[in-house]
């Protein structure tokens, strides 16, 4: 699908609802598939990622229903069966058109899926093959095999890659020191742990979004956080109701196009604020841009809050490395967007994990922004861009099968001078299908 952007018009202003949490929504139904009891699941995100992680779940017969658009009835007695072929969701056909070969343990695009999936299944009783679309399918894998071995699972892999062939048995605990500041490597070895024989801990890099962590926590696991470790002794979860907060990596968009737009003023409702994931805010405050936190709050073990931001006329360019890249890993392709506008050269660095994503996030970005005439240049692990001035537009470019990549693209595309084409804008259906939608309510 082309979608075609035209410059904003208007500034942007009124109240926005930002949906549902990906990394958490994940989470809920997969915990609460391995809990016992029956819980609800309140704003459950729509994105297809999440879809695929609820149709993985029903199809290893956890009982899963939808009681309106964004809330979830699950009921389980927290043990995973080997797949049953008729509890096969017809959804999962609706929401992967793109897929090579759908099959009960396909997990799409989603490399949360995969990754945390197959930290719950190396310790089952059975074998499950788990596949995902050619995207998925290029991602590396041995991040998770590595570790997964070391707790004694047995898992088979094209040279690192799905599929993932795995061989359920007993699995014991590791004392385990990551060097990747990865949520979904951490995740997937927390899951291990939860039915291991023996104690788990884990420390990495730098920290990474803990929304396991805080679900475990919240859900009665014997977790406990020593300065940089995490220590996990088995536990059974129990099944609690979750409210999700909304999706910061969402927000993200809105509070670039915020910024950038002439004129814009307006408030972003129920943004998660854990502090593993507020990168995004903390560079733009370091930018000088206009942003305000309001209203937080705790939803579920999470904090929340009410954003406000507002154009600003001159935003300062800045450095963004080591600690910062785990907390706005997600943010990087908008936040190149955002620096475009600042005054001076703003300088990415230590973010070459950005090459692992949906798409090969440093060269597709410098590609693409470099044809609406961005000045961006590509490095082995990250980018710089020289702000100044209304990037020219008045060209085609390419989501590159990248949701996020898609939009970061339409933000640019609100402030260029010519209209843009964006091809394959349907990516964005991934994590965000209501993002088009919303910007309609801020009166654009
Ligand atoms: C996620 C962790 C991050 C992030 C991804 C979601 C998660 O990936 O990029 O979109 O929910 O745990 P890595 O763990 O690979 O950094």
């Amino acid at each position: 699908m082309i979608k075609v952007v035209k410059k904003a018009k208007t500034p942007l202003k009124g109240e926005i609802i930002i949906p549902a949490d990906k990394s958490i929504s994940h989470r809920a139904v997969m915990f609460s598939s391995i809990a016992e009891g029956e819980c609800v699941i309140r704003n459950f995100s729509n994105g297809a990622d999440c879809i695929s992680t609820l149709n993985l779940f029903k199809s290893f017969g956890t009982k899963i229903e939808y009681t309106d658009k964004t809330t979830l009835k699950i009921s389980s007695d927290g043990i995973l069966r080997p797949q049953n072929f008729s509890s096969y969701s017809v959804r999962l056909h609706e929401t992967h058109r793109h897929s090579i070969y759908p099959h009960p343990c396909f997990c799409g695009n989603s490399g949360t899926t995969m990754r945390l999936a197959a930290g719950i299944l190396a310790g089952q009783t059975f074998r499950t093959i788990l596949t995902g679309d050619e995207s998925l399918s290029k991602r590396p894998m041995k991040r998770i095999i590595e570790p997964l071995e070391l707790v004694g699972a047995n898992i088979t892999s094209t040279d690192g890659h799905a599929p993932l062939v795995i061989d359920g048995r007993k699995l014991h605990g590791i004392n385990y020191a990551s060097n990747l500041a990865s949520a979904q490597v951490k995740s997937c070895i927390l899951l291990a742990g939860l039915n291991a024989e023996g104690v788990t801990t884990y420390s990495e890099i730098y920290p990474s979004r803990n929304h396991t962590e805080n679900l475990f926590k919240y859900m009665g696991a014997d977790i406990k956080i020593e300065e940089n470790k995490i220590i996990l002794h088995p536990s059974k979860l129990t099944a609690k109701d979750i409210d999700i907060a909304g999706d910061i990596s969402s927000a993200a968009f809105f509070i670039t196009a915020g910024l950038i737009v002439e004129g814009s003023d307006f408030i972003i409702k129920n943004t998660g604020l854990n502090l593993t994931r507020t990168g995004i805010i903390d560079i733009v405050k370091r930018m000088g841009g206009d942003i305000e936190i309001q209203n937080e709050r705790i939803l579920s073990g999470e904090k929340i809050g009410d954003i406000r931001v507002r154009y600003t006329e001159n935003l300062k360019p800045c450095i963004i490395e080591g600690e910062d890249i785990p907390r706005l890993i997600d943010e990087l392709p908008v936040i190149a967007v955002l620096a475009s506008q600042a005054d001076g050269e703003t300088v990415v660095k230590n973010a070459g994990d950005l090459r692992n994503k949906e798409s090969d996030r440093i060269k597709c970005l410098v590609s693409e922004l470099s044809k609406l005439g961005i000045s961006i240049q590509e490095q082995e692990d990250g980018f710089t861009v020289q702000g100044g001035g209304k990037p020219a537009g008045g060209c085609e470019l390419e989501s590159h099968h990248d949701h996020r990549l898609a939009m970061s693209l339409y933000i640019a595309g609100l402030i260029s001078k010519e209209e843009i084409a964006i091809n394959g804008f349907e990516w964005t259906k991934i994590s965000f299908p209501e993002f088009e939608k919303l910007f309609g309510k801020l009166s654009l």
